[in-house]
């Protein structure tokens, strides 16, 4: 009882974290498109406000893969669950490597490169953020589709 009640709760929390990085991210790569477009003080003030954006998805993402993590231990891990969950398991962590690795480090040089009035970099800076979010959000989707499969497969 309290495993299944520790399970849920993962659950629900994973689902929670997820929608948050999701709806944070909707407008990033717009809002880099807008940073670039306006420049200068107001630029860099869109672009500090955007920086605390990516933060936030940092922490969601870290939080979603850790609840979701939990709740597929909780759950009976690979004794329980198929290779739908076991690929969930794989993109999660490609998210987290996506949101750290390329959206933060992408949002950064953004911002460094409207410090230094440097287009060019700001440019692929913006890019790299378009990609990251563009990516992300497929992969997001993507997990969220394999959260079904067993459920359809079960019911064909
Ligand atoms: C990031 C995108 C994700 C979204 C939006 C998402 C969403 C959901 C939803 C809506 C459910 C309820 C499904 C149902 O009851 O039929 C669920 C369940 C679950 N999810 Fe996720 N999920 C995500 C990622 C993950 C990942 C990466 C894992 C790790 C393997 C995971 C593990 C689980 C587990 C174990 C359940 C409970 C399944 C059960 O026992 O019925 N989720 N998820």
């Amino acid at each position: 009882m309290t495993v299944y009640l520790l399970k849920w709760t993962f659950v629900l929390l994973h689902i929670i974290t997820a929608a948050a990085w999701f709806g944070l991210g909707l407008r990033l790569a717009g809002r880099a498109r807008t940073i670039l477009d306006v420049g200068g003080e107001r630029g860099a003030a869109l672009a500090e406000d955007g920086g605390r954006s990516v933060w936030l998805m940092n922490i969601f993402v870290v939080l979603t893969l850790v609840f979701s993590l939990a709740a597929f231990i909780a759950g009976g891990h690979f004794a329980t669950y198929g290779p739908a969950y076991h690929s969930a398991v794989t993109l999660i962590v490609l998210l987290t490597l996506d949101q750290l690795f390329v959206i933060r480090p992408g949002w950064d040089a953004l911002q460094s490169a409207l410090g230094s009035g440097d287009d060019a970099a700001a440019e692929s800076a913006r890019k790299k953020v378009a990609i990251g979010t563009g990516v992300g959000h497929l992969l997001w989707l993507i997990l969220l589709g394999l959260m079904f499969v067993d459920r359809f497969g079960a019911a064909l």
